[in-house]
């Protein structure tokens, strides 16, 4: 599995803001937002571009569009949280939902919605922040793949060694693209230093 962790002063910044526990709510939504942009400028690096001549004031040249192929599968409900930069960057991408939530006294993952458009031959970026045990995105990706999509490409804002092991075993052929790689989990499988409960932080139910 292509496992890439960020590395920009601007990652930094961000996630050190949404890892302080005094960050309002509102200054967390802004963060996760910003961080979106950087996730997905990562993660799009190798999409595919259909030539197209375009014509200056001056002359004709070779230009190029973004094959329209790309989809992204938010996580509900952390995963809305790195909409933004998706929905912004990436020309007519069409977006599809998977609610998995993580059963807290087993951390196994608990599947409750699925709304998902045309993902055959498409490329699919998966948005989950928060790669703890593994259980929910490697549930995800299992969906994801009944659908035989061309490539899959996972976001994370921050992904624990734990998380990387177990998709690395259950989905080899997946790319990886990390906020950061932390430390460990703890013993209710939160990530260690993390940012706490991504999804209470987001939408201010902590
Ligand atoms: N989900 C979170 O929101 N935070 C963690 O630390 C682990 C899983």
């Amino acid at each position: 599995m292509q496992v890439i962790e960020l590395s920009h002063p601007l990652k930094n910044h961000y996630l050190t803001i949404l890892r302080d526990k005094n960050t309002t709510v509102e200054d967390f939504r802004t963060y996760a937002s910003k961080l979106s942009y950087l996730l997905i400028l990562e993660g799009s690096k190798n999409i595919s571009l259909l030539n197209k001549e375009v014509e200056t004031p001056i002359t004709k040249t070779e230009g190029y569009e973004i094959e329209n192929e790309n989809v992204a599968v938010s996580v509900l409900r952390a995963g809305l949280g790195l909409v933004d930069g998706v929905k912004d960057l990436i020309p007519n991408v069409a977006f599809g939902y998977i609610g998995v939530q993580r059963n807290e006294e087993t951390a196994e993952p608990e599947y409750y919605y699925e709304n998902l458009p045309n993902l055959e031959n498409k490329n699919v970026f998966i948005l989950e922040p928060m790669l703890a045990t593994g259980g929910s995105l490697s549930f995800a990706i299992d969906k994801v793949k009944e659908s035989s999509p061309k490539n899959i490409i996972a976001l994370t804002v921050i992904s624990a060694p734990e998380g990387i092991k177990m998709l690395e075993e259950t989905h080899p052929d997946v790319t990886l693209v990390t906020g950061n790689i932390d430390e460990k989990l703890n013993e209710n499988w939160y990530i260690v230093p993390g940012l706490g409960d991504m999804g209470d932080r987001l939408f201010g139910t902590i």
